[in-house]
């Protein structure tokens, strides 16, 4: 356990369906419909949708006043203007998006999106009242010659400088090792929490309060079958899935695993 941990009430946990750029309106439907369907939802557990833009309407209506989370997968680093193409922060706010992935490694890598342009997405989706969920992680080559945590450090360090400490008090962190996304190659528990415990410390030195309470949560190939492993540990809460958040009965599983 670490210092940021003690007298802290438990977190809750969130699992987030990242699709992103698969599916279509008929899975979105099947999707809400199997999630409403089902009352048996942990209590402890808070469901996040993340499909592509075209479909937030549509998922912001399926989802009306019921238990669901809406997100989206990016946004724009400017406030409003001449940027054909791009979707901003107040647009996803108005849609019904409560949160926006910042720094996907998809992002990093096919969009090159640098340290600070996560950290200017950072703080307009929070201007906007969005909670940005900050996705860190290495790469297979940065992994082998262990440097997870500077890495790691790196992308936390740029945001905190840029937002300050006390903005992290409405923000989500994910842990997504590049080498886990979409490889069916997930970081074992031990792993998953020896850096999820990393950046929680990393948060508690600057501060406790904050590192206590804020969400993170796990991704990279997480399945039915090591779900439950993976967020029993006690620096993850909860966990971002791709490929299995696109079957309606493993999201549900994986759910349930909360
Ligand atoms: P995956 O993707 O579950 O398919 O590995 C996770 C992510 O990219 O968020």
């Amino acid at each position: 356990m670490t210092n940021a941990q003690q007298d802290q009430a438990p977190r809750r946990q969130l699992v987030a369906g990242n699709w992103k750029m698969h599916g279509n309106a008929a899975l979105l439907r099947n999707i809400i419909s199997n999630l409403l369907d089902k009352e048996d939802l942990p209590e402890q557990v808070d469901v996040l949708l993340l499909p592509p833009f075209p479909y937030l309407s549509l998922a912001a209506e399926l989802i009306g006043d019921q238990r669901l989370l809406l997100g989206a997968q990016n946004l724009s680093e400017h406030e409003q203007g001449a940027y054909t193409g791009e979707v901003s922060a107040d647009m996803l706010s108005e849609t019904g998006c409560g949160y926006v992935l910042v720094g996907h490694s998809e992002r990093r890598e096919l969009y090159a999106e640098s340290d600070a342009l996560v950290a200017e997405k950072f703080v307009i989706a929070q201007r906007a009242g969005l909670r940005p969920i900050l996705c860190m992680g290495e790469t297979a080559e940065q992994h082998e010659r262990e440097l997870t945590e500077v890495i790691i450090a790196r992308q936390l360090q740029a945001v905190i400088d840029r937002a300050g400490i006390g903005a992290f008090a409405t923000a989500v962190l994910a842990y997504e090792p590049v080498w886990a996304i979409g490889t069916g190659k997930s970081a074992s528990p031990e792993q998953a929490q020896q850096v999820h415990a990393f950046i929680r410390q990393t948060i508690a030195d600057v501060d406790a309060r904050i590192a206590g309470q804020i969400q993170i949560l796990y991704g990279g190939s997480v399945k039915p079958d090591n779900a439950a492993d993976l967020f029993v540990q006690t620096d993850i809460d909860g966990g971002l899935i791709g490929g299995a958040a696109l079957h309606a009965d493993q999201f549900m599983e994986i759910c349930n695993a909360g």
